[in-house]
């Protein structure tokens, strides 16, 4: 579990689902109406909520009664107001939303006259206390302090920055992020019909970068390597496009949090994201999946391992240890590789241990240490599982 402090907008969303948008001079009757608390960093945050961390949001409040909503609404998601301004003038940003009930598009209108956070109230925030911070590109009055404060004072706290739209002088920022996620919008005002051109025109090699592009799938670049590409999911039924940008942003995060290469953390966010356009909203994101077992202890012997993807789309290895099991992630402390890069991971029973197929490192099988190899002594990371009566075994 991470403490991540999020920067950016809370909106209220009022959401009308249509049979198609509307046409200029269209009358129209929606199929239904609800309004939700929205906004990218917002956004983000519950969903990396769901995924077991602790979020605190840094961005303004109207004084009027849809911000009251708003808070109670952000109460309900988890995520902390404690670094929140509150401003007399101005009104509660809002976005009225058409969503088509035939594919999940969304289209997005958004009022706002309320300043944006200023660099004076961001400054006072102990930004120590938090493993992460997440920025949404825009006000770019404040943002060029507010991150440079941000680079000077944390030591390894990652800082990212979604860079969604483009807005005069947002490119001398990148260099002081860690992340940068871009969006196809950006590149496109940019002038760049595919993200692997956008990346290549960067000059960071210090920064893993990545350009998001709706079905075309994404590019990425861990920080000094080559641009790649990963395809969108396949879904058969897209229900709700809304917030799965901010979906992924969040699986990225969380992703990287646990110390995935890029590659893995790309793959992971892209596949929350295309669980999400596949339900309504964003609550209850994971629970589908949180009660299915990862396998049955029978189908797992002593003798080899089993690789297998869990619910948060990391590749994990489990093995039968006398009566019990050992799950570990499939990564090789020694290169960042997953142990059956080469070929398959072998066990050696009676020594109860098993090998990494890329450089053989020897690891005990009961605690995942390295007793042999060029990892000597560094650990594979355990993960906790649980057994039930029929043998099933679920993540702890
Ligand atoms: C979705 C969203 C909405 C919000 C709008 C703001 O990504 O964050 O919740 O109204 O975008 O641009």
């Amino acid at each position: 579990m991470a403490k991540i402090l999020g920067i950016g907008n809370a909106v209220l969303d009022t959401i009308l689902t249509v049979e198609h948008h509307p046409e200029a001079n269209e009358e129209m009757r929606a199929l239904d109406k609800h309004t939700a608390t929205g906004g990218n960093v917002n956004n983000s945050l519950y969903v990396l909520n769901q995924l077991g961390h602790e979020t605190s949001i840094c961005t303004t409040f109207a004084a009027d009664a849809e911000a009251k909503q708003l808070q109670t609404d952000l109460h309900k998601r988890g995520i902390s107001t404690e670094h929140t301004q509150t401003f007399i003038k101005g009104r509660t940003p809002s976005s009225y939303i058409t969503l088509n009930v035939q594919n999940g598009d969304r289209t997005i209108v958004h009022y706002r006259d309320l300043p944006e956070v200023s660099f004076d109230f961001f400054a006072k925030i102990e930004i120590e206390d938090y493993d992460w911070l997440h920025f949404e590109g825009r006000n770019l009055t404040h943002l060029p302090g507010m991150l440079n404060i941000s680079k000077t004072f944390l030591t390894h706290q990652p800082i990212s920055l979604e860079v969604e739209k483009p807005r005069d002088g947002i490119e001398a920022l990148f260099a002081q992020a860690n992340l940068i996620i871009f969006s196809h919008h950006y590149a496109k005002a940019k002038g760049f019909d595919n993200g692997a051109d956008l990346l290549a025109s960067l000059n960071l090699a210090q920064t893993n970068l990545v350009c998001t592009w709706g079905e075309q799938g994404v590019w990425y670049q861990q920080a000094g390597g080559s641009t790649e590409h990963l395809a969108a999911v396949k879904v058969s039924t897209v229900i709700d496009t809304l917030g799965a940008g901010d979906t992924f942003n969040a699986g990225l995060i969380h992703a990287l949090l646990e110390k995935q290469p890029l590659a893995d953390a790309v793959r992971y966010a892209n596949e929350l994201a295309a669980k999400k356009i596949q339900q309504p909203g964003l609550d209850n994101l994971l629970a589908e999946n949180q009660n299915k077992p990862l396998i049955n202890i029978k189908q797992l012997t002593n003798t080899r391992t089993t690789v297998i993807d869990d619910q948060n789309g990391r590749s994990l290895v489990l093995i039968k240890y006398e009566e019990g099991v050992r799950c570990y992630i499939n990564n090789c402390p020694h290169q960042d590789v997953p142990l059956n890069e080469a070929y398959k991971i072998d066990v050696n029973p009676f020594e109860k241990t098993l090998k990494c197929s890329v450089h053989d490192a020897f690891f005990n099988i009961d605690d995942g240490v390295c007793i042999d190899g060029p990892c000597w002594d560094e650990a594979l990371q355990s993960v906790a599982v649980k057994i039930d009566e029929q043998g099933d075994i679920y993540l702890a």
